[in-house]
């Protein structure tokens, strides 16, 4: 069957061509009222809502889908240096910025633009009306937490109201509206129920997220916090011990922003306490992240992970857990958008990895050797080992030594022909001069 024969909300488009295109109400300074669909009062009603400080001096905010731009103007009103985005310029927009001899920054712009439109990530973003318009909308939420550095709010059409049961009990849910099934508007994609909302607030890799007062008119808001609340004055408990991150597929230290990627994270707690999922706080890079799961693998040793959160600068980056009511441990570290790199290698002896027999390596055993020359963030991913061009798998890469010779292990392939044969190792294009080894069963 070809769309849906069930509808939703109300089509809105004759009132708002009876407001001559207005969506937004204005009251300038010089008296003049423009009447639009959506009142003055519930406007300001909508913005007081918003958990931004008062004075927005100094502070940059991006408005997604300004429209004819009412929040865009009052944010800079209160201080703000704006950028006001849309995929359509409008009218109105420009009438109101002249009036208003607004600064602020109009972009044409599509939103799957918008992560390489050059723009530095902003204090608070509006994210207000937009959701339900894009096709994508966890990848859109995704977009909206990379270019946010403290709050962004998120309003959208929620389906609560109208749908019979989005009660919550019920697995999180969302609306497909492949036609005009919403509003009558073909540019309507999806509903979701608000805990669907929420969800994917947080899925999106935002730390926390508040509603901001109840379903009205059929929309939620929701303030999403890159950062978890302060910690508590007087912890109560000790900060979890850190072990260890890496990334939760190849284990390896090196991560890419724009990827959907996740965190391992090792880390001890007092044998007495069992840790619960909502009371880990990760924080990378300054911006908090939920966790997924835990589970203790020992008595006291735990493994969690997390999402990487999305917009982190290239480069190292600290990662550090605390509990709810405990203080941060101390900070591991992970790499994010960086080449591995080398001005030369220089590779020392191999040896057997059980008999420690110098230049003799076994069939599955392990390969055990010292270089030097590689970047800081090298790891078993980026280090490759041959054997007579072959491929051996790299399972350990040691951390640099007094001498800063790294000590690696790889895995002697069990099939690796017998004899005598060159060893070599390459990073980030670079190969080392073979050495000549002999592999035995
Ligand atoms: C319902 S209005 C919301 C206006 C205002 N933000 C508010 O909440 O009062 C949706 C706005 O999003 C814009 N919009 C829709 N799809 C968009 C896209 N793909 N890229 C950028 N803007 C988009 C529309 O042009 C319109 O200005």
């Amino acid at each position: 069957m070809e769309g849906s024969m069930v509808t939703r909300g109300k089509d809105f488009s004759p009132r708002l061509e009876a407001l001559k295109g207005w969506y937004h109400s204005f009251e300038l300074p010089d008296g003049t009222r423009f009447d639009g669909h959506d009142s003055l009062d519930h406007l300001r009603a909508r913005y007081a809502r918003f958990p931004v400080p008062a004075d927005l001096t100094g502070r940059t905010v991006l408005d997604i889908g300004a429209w004819d731009g009412w929040f865009t103007f009052e944010a800079e009103r209160r201080g703000a240096r704006v950028t006001a985005v849309d995929c359509v310029e409008i009218e109105n927009f420009l009438v109101l910025r002249e009036r208003l001899a607004s600064q602020a920054d109009y972009r044409i712009l599509d939103f799957y633009d918008l992560p390489q439109a050059g723009l530095a990530p902003f204090d608070y973003t509006f994210f207000l009306g937009v959701l339900y318009h894009l096709k994508h909308p966890l990848l859109a939420l995704e977009i909206v937490c990379a270019l946010t550095k403290e709050t962004a709010i998120v309003d959208s059409y929620v389906i609560d109201v109208e749908a019979d049961s989005a009660d919550a009990a019920r697995i999180p849910w969302m609306e497909f509206y492949e036609l005009n099934e919403l509003g009558n508007q073909l540019d309507n994609w999806c509903g979701p129920t608000l805990a669907c909302l929420e969800a994917m607030c947080r899925a999106a890799g935002f730390a926390r997220v508040e509603r901001l007062g109840p379903i009205d008119h059929g929309h939620a808001a929701l303030a999403c916090h890159r950062r978890w609340e302060p910690v508590p004055a007087e912890p109560a408990s000790a900060p979890p011990e850190m072990i260890a991150v890496a990334h939760a597929r190849n284990y390896g230290v090196n991560f890419r922003s724009r990827g959907d990627e996740y965190v391992d994270c090792w880390f001890n707690a007092p044998a007495s306490r069992t840790v619960v999922r909502p009371e880990l706080r990760m924080e990378i890079g300054g911006y908090g992240v939920p966790a997924l799961h835990v589970k203790e693998e020992t008595l006291g040793r735990w493994m969690a992970n997390f999402r990487l959160p999305p917009g982190l600068a290239a480069g190292w980056q600290d990662a550090r857990l605390r509990l709810r009511d405990s203080d941060f441990s101390r900070a591991a570290r992970l790499c994010v958008d960086t080449p591995p790199t080398t001005s030369g290698l220089t590779l020392r002896a191999v040896f057997d990895g059980h008999s420690w027999e110098e230049s003799r390596l076994r069939c599955g055993g392990i390969a055990s050797f010292w270089i030097l020359g590689l970047s800081g963030n090298c790891d078993r991913n980026n280090v490759r080992v041959w054997l007579n061009g072959r491929r051996q798998s790299v399972d350990y890469v040691g951390a640099p030594e007094a001498d800063h010779y790294r000590q690696i292990n790889a895995m002697v392939r069990a099939d690796q022909p017998l004899g005598n044969c060159e060893f070599a190792v390459e990073y980030a294009g670079v190969r080392t001069s073979p050495l000549h080894v002999t592999v035995s069963e």
